[in-house]
Formats: C-alpha cells, sequence, structure tokens
C-alpha cells in the first residue's frame, strides 16, 4: 500500500515534527514527509528537515496577501501530492480558503485540552485558571480556530510548583506521542468524521502501536 504523503507545517522549534520523523524512522508510523513548510526562515525545524535530508522549504509570509501565501502553500502541497497537511506548531490562523481545499485532511496539535483554553499561551490560561488538569489535543482543522473534531487527547496533571516552562514540557512530552498516533490512525483510515465527533476503529490498534 502507498503512504500516506505527510506535508508539515511549522514556525519555531520542531520538536512536534522531530517525533513525527522519529517515529516513522523507527517503523512505527507508516507514512513519509513529503515536505516541510516553514513561515519563518530560520526556524528549527527547517534545519531539523534538512538534517534528515527532507525537503523543507521557508516560503515568506512578507509583503503578500494571506490568501496569496496559502494559494502558493497549496501550490507545494498539492504538487507533492500530499495526503494529510499536519500543523506542528505553525503559528498561524490558516484561512478558509486553504482549509476548504484540504477538507478533513489537516490536523493541529494544541497544549491544552480543548475547547479549554484555546488560543496562544495555552499552558499559562491552564495555570492561570487554576486549573489541576491541562493536557494536549489532536484535532482537525476547521475555520473554528482550535475548534475543529476533536481525534485524540491526553490529559496531564498541573502541579502546585507548576509555571509555564515545566507545564509545558510535561505537555510537550506527551504530544509528541499523541501527534504521531493521530498521524497513524488517519493513515490507516481509521477515522469517521461525525458532526463534531470523530469515531475511531480501535480494532487491533492498540496492540501494533507501542
Ligand atoms: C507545541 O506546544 C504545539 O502544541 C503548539 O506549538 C508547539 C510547537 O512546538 N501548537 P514544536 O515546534 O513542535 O517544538
Amino acid at each position: 500500500m502507498k503512504k500516506i504523503a505527510l506535508g508539515i507545517l511549522v514556525s519555531g522549534r520542531g520538536s512536534n515534527l522531530q517525533s513525527i520523523i522519529d517515529n516513522i524512522e523507527s517503523g512505527q508510523l507508516d507514512a513519509q514527509i513529503a515536505c516541510v513548510i516553514s513561515d519563518v526562515e530560520n526556524a528549527m525545524a527547517l534545519e531539523r528537515a534538512k538534517k534528515h535530508k527532507l525537503e523543507a522549504l521557508f516560503i515568506d509570509p512578507k509583503d503578500k496577501e494571506k490568501e496569496d501565501y496559502y494559494a502558493e502553500i497549496a501550490k507545494e502541497l498539492k504538487k507533492r501530492e500530499v495526503g494529510l497537511v499536519v500543523l506542528a506548531g505553525f503559528m498561524r490562523v490558516v484561512p478558509e480558503s486553504f482549509i476548504s481545499q484540504f477538507e478533513n485532511k489537516i490536523i493541529n496539535i494544541h497544549p491544552s485540552l480543548l475547547p479549554e483554553f484555546s488560543g496562544l499561551k495555552a499552558q499559562q490560561q491552564a495555570l492561570d485558571a487554576g486549573a489541576k488538569e491541562t493536557g494536549s489535543t489532536v484535532h482537525f482543522v476547521t475555520p473554528a480556530v482550535d475548534g475543529g473534531p476533536i481525534i485524540l487527547q491526553q490529559p496531564v496533571e498541573i502541579w502546585e510548583d507548576d509555571n509555564e516552562e515545566t507545564l509545558s514540557a510535561r505537555i510537550l512530552e506527551q504530544e509528541h506521542r499523541l501527534l504521531p498516533k493521530a498521524i497513524q490512525l488517519t493513515a490507516e483510515n481509521r477515522i469517521l468524521i461525525q458532526g463534531k465527533r470523530v469515531l475511531i476503529n480501535w480494532k487491533d490498534f492498540e496492540d501494533k502501536w507501542k
């Protein structure tokens, strides 16, 4: 069977990209990375991609209309027949015109248990709210920011001595497991979207997903 081609959009550090790469290289995740696209020229994520001989593109948003910018990204993704677009720390809100071209084929990872603490600085939001628990969510991207159907979630306990940094680090650990898992579920066509709900066919999945 042909492996699903991933187009990964990034803006920064790229630790989630790294977890995808590592899971592919270890044979756990059955996918291939068609390209990594960054809106930030010196993003560490691009360096990680190059190190693994992946196609790494910087597409400059400067002086471009939003629609034109995303048309450029879409063109690169389509050229490579990308079957799933993964927003892995891509720090922009993608427009409807882009989303409609990849309907139910864009996923995002967010550092909270959505719908709680959507938007920026989700970890600090959880601390400020005095929550005892937050976590990580992988969801489909729809025009509602951080509001698309939820694929997987993993709770993370908030400790009394946590600050934004320590909490983010523990959430990140979970993100690195959750995102490749969600990609594998998608690759194996185990996901059915019903309105806001995502139904997953788990049959024989957990046994092989370590
Ligand atoms: C992660 O916390 C992710 O949830 C959020 O941005 C961060 C990206 O981290 N969307 P990295 O670039 O993958 O290390």
